[in-house]
């Protein structure tokens, strides 16, 4: 007789407790009638490898990857996609069933998807980009825009000289702009993006002059606590398209979960209301 394996993925990181994935996943677990599950893992740095190598054994077939490992895991893994090359960081892993680890990066397509939902009229193309920070996700943005053919990339950062690396690394097409004069990206960018903490419940405001702003910008977040941040309603008053960032969260789980699981998600209204209960 041949016991049935229940697939299990979870989220490594820590801290963990915060994370929002577990109840994502199982939302969706539930909704599609699907046998599994999906746990938060706290796991420090010194035991990243020797848990990353145990889990396929125990019934794993992949986890994602968050603060403070998604970096690291790139020299844990055995193959990595063009993506997470590029971006430098991996937030999604697969499990094969040789044991080998495959790490991807879905933060940018998860941005991309979740623009596109929110704003079906964008045109990556029609003019600059416009980003506030140079972090992890700045990064994984960057690359997902210059795929997605944007003319030019206008980059700033307090601490200018992450935004020379990005522009150094990601080339002609990224122009550094002094943090002092952020507000000035909006003269002719098409699409803003705040990447940074600012504006997030427990960090400080987003304090950038947004008289810039006009209403054929489409204007996004990926601070999604709370929904409506300051830029975002100084973009909706000023007559601009504006996406939420929590989409950026959902969207970028679905590639995982198809993968893992054998069926692609849907993020729907549904799903964002089980999320922000
Ligand atoms: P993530 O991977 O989510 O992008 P990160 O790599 O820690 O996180 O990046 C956080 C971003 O928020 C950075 O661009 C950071 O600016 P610095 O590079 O100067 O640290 C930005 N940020 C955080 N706190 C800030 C603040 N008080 N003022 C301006 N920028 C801030």
């Amino acid at each position: 007789m041949s016991a049935k394996i229940i697939p299990l993925a979870g989220v490594i990181g820590y801290p963990i407790s915060h994370s929002k994935s577990p109840r994502m996943h199982r939302h969706w677990l539930r909704r599609y009638g699907l046998l599994g599950d999906y746990v938060p893992l706290h796991v420090q740095e010194d035991n990243l490898e020797t848990v990353l190598r145990t889990m396929p054994k125990m019934g794993f077939v992949g986890a994602n990857v968050t603060i403070p490992h998604k970096t690291n895991v790139m020299a844990i893994a055995d193959q990595i996609s063009d993506r997470a090359t590029l971006v430098g960081a991996a937030n999604t892993l697969i499990f094969k069933e040789d044991g080998k680890i495959y790490a991807d990066n879905t933060d940018g397509y998860g941005f991309m998807a979740n623009v596109r939902q929110g704003a079906p009229g964008w045109n990556p193309k029609a003019g600059p980009a416009a980003i506030f920070g140079a972090g992890g996700a700045a990064r994984a943005i960057i690359v997902a825009l210059a795929d997605a053919g944007v003319p030019e990339i206008y980059l700033s950062n307090r601490t200018r000289p992450k935004a020379e690396a990005l522009r150094a690394e990601f080339g002609a097409r990224v122009t550094v702009v002094d943090w002092v004069q952020a507000g000035n990206m909006l003269d002719d960018a098409k699409t803003v993006i705040n990447t940074t903490s600012l504006g997030m419940v427990g960090s400080p405001e987003f304090r950038v002059p947004l008289d810039g702003l006009k209403p054929d910008m489409v204007v996004t977040d990926i601070v999604y606590t709370p929904l409506k941040t300051r830029l975002l309603q100084e973009a909706e008053r000023a007559g601009c398209t504006v996406v939420d960032g929590l989409g950026m969260l959902l969207h970028q789980g679905v590639p995982g979960f198809e993968r893992w699981f054998g069926i692609r998600p849907d993020v729907d209204e549904d799903l964002r209301q089980v999320m922000l209960r």
